[in-house]
């Protein structure tokens, strides 16, 4: 039997003040989209915000329902109106923020499992890793230089 390792590499910023520019703005984009964030029951509000290769800024936000699994996350509202509004156009940053009506998360909140999925499927249709900043409500944020460092093994077309 043979053992396989697999490393995944994050960078660590002490607080947005940190970030380089383009992404601190990234990130604020995030902040704002999060508070429209339709969340009435988790009072878990996400938000996050991509920058396209022609430059424009699309941002998400959760919105949850009644009946809970038709909510969707953040990540993937934007990812998604990005796939349709702009579909030849190329994903290359993606910023996001969480904050909790319980109290300020200072944890950085990564992608959930279905959203890191869905995320990289635009990895592999533009060929190109897309930049992940998160983090939570204030506090550290967390870089990862593409999505399939956060999703090891991944599943994707090359195997159908
Ligand atoms: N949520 C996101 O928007 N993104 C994630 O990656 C994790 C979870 C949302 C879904 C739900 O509205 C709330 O956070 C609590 O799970």
């Amino acid at each position: 039997m043979d053992e396989i390792k697999i490393e995944c590499i994050l960078y660590a910023f002490d607080g947005l003040e940190h970030l380089p520019e383009d992404i601190k703005n990234l990130m604020h984009q995030a902040i704002e989209a999060r508070k429209k964030a339709y969340a009435p029951y988790s009072n878990f509000q996400v938000g996050a915000a991509l920058l396209l290769d022609n430059g424009k800024v699309i941002t998400g936000s959760n919105q949850e329902n009644a009946s809970y699994p038709s909510g969707l996350c953040a990540e993937r509202t934007a990812v998604y109106y990005a796939g349709s509004k702009y579909s030849d156009t190329k994903i290359l940053k993606m910023a996001i923020t969480a904050a909790s009506k319980k109290g300020n998360t200072t944890e950085p909140t990564p992608p959930c499992g279905a959203c890191r999925q869905a995320i990289v499927e635009y990895e592999v249709k533009q060929n190109q890793p897309i930049e992940i900043y998160f983090m939570g409500e204030s506090g550290k944020v967390i870089k990862s230089n593409s999505l399939e460092n956060l999703l090891p093994m991944v599943f994707n077309k090359s195997l159908l």
